[in-house]
């Protein structure tokens, strides 16, 4: 018994000493194979206890016992340190480093040309008017004079919904049919059923139709609509209004000219061209950017404002194309596509 007894205090100091000298996790582990491994040096006497006089076991499986449990806390101590210390830089600190950069987001080219447009507007006295994006055919076409068999309400042009959804503001007419707006030109009849005149607002906002995706369409894109409703309104408020708004998005030196159109709206209506260095760094001289004209006195009608009293106009643009001419990008699937090496460049 006293023998055995003896051997413990060396075989503890032993171990406790590697344990306590590893400088590694490597070495550690070697240290506890050597000692508290299967053929490690204090497994061996723990080992020796079956061989011990019966009545010698308890005291001697006591003290063995009460060591081994003392190692293998040492071991759980040392291990923790030398992972904390793994886990430090090994490097000394240099705090003549430059920072962090951190990484923060841009804001969607698409938006930021909306807030350039909306802030030139805001300038001259425009509001932000909103309109909801599934829309009845009241709204989109009825009430903005286009008759039942005009093209732009055919079935291959819209995408019509089957249930009726609510839009908050009743359709007229009895059976009313739902489908996501093909313009903004839907938020004027809202606008104008909702306010008296003098009307001053424009409606940045997305607009559907089934086109296929190709470098210049997409079925889902943004329009801005504008609506200026006052008494003796003439054409060249509407020019000025355009060129104020078109120099200051594309250039001070930027001109722009009407050529007449035909929308149902308005009458007389017209097509805006604008020219730039923006145009002609794409090869033209002069390139299509907007619709427009006099607010059509049947409109007038349709909203019970009185056409002999109030004159207006209204013009709409694809703010896309706006931006596409302002970054010269040559597709537009790029604006929906959210590759940041896309969005980053603005
Ligand atoms: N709604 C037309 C379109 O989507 C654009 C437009 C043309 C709007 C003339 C107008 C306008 O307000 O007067 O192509």
């Amino acid at each position: 018994m006293a023998g055995f007894l003896d051997q413990i205090e060396p075989l503890k100091q032993a171990a406790i000493a590697e344990l306590r000298a590893a400088p590694d996790l490597t070495t550690l582990e070697q240290a506890r194979v050597n000692h508290l491994g299967v053929h490690g040096k204090f497994t061996a006497l723990m080992k020796q206890l079956g061989a011990l006089p019966k009545e010698e076991k308890p005291a001697a499986g006591k003290a063995v016992n009460s060591v081994k449990i003392e190692l293998e806390a040492l071991l759980v101590q040392q291990r923790r340190e030398l992972e904390l210390k793994a886990a430090l830089p090994q490097e000394p600190t240099d705090f003549t480093l430059p920072g962090r950069r951190r990484l923060v987001g841009k804001i969607h080219p698409l938006t930021q040309v909306t807030e350039d447009i909306v802030r030139s507007f805001r300038k001259i006295g425009f509001a932000v008017a909103d309109g909801p994006e599934v829309e009845d055919d009241y709204h989109c076409f009825d009430a903005l004079n286009t008759p039942a068999d005009h093209p732009a309400r055919d079935a291959q042009d819209t995408f019509y919904l089957q249930a009726h959804a609510s839009t908050g503001s009743p359709a007229k007419g009895s059976d009313p049919k739902f489908l996501l707006r093909t313009h903004t030109s839907s938020v004027q009849i809202r606008v104008m059923q909702s306010q008296t005149p003098p009307v001053r607002i424009i409606v940045p906002g997305r607009v559907y139709r089934r086109d296929n995706a190709d470098a210049t369409h997409n079925p889902t894109f943004h329009q801005v609509e504008g609506l200026y409703v006052d008494r003796q309104v003439t054409v060249g408020d509407l020019k000025g209004t355009v060129e104020f708004v078109f120099r200051e998005l594309m250039g001070p030196e930027t001109r722009i000219r009407f050529r007449p159109h035909y929308f149902s709206y308005t009458e007389p209506s017209f097509e805006i061209d604008f020219s730039s260095a923006l145009t002609r760094r794409m090869g033209k001289e002069w390139l299509e950017i907007a619709g427009c004209g006099m607010v059509h006195p049947q409109v007038f009608e349709n909203v019970g404002y009185d056409p002999e009293v109030w004159t207006g106009w209204a013009f709409g643009f694809g703010i896309e194309r706006i931006a596409m001419i302002r970054y010269g990008i040559n597709d537009i699937r790029l604006f929906y596509e959210n590759d940041v090496r896309f969005l980053k460049q603005f």
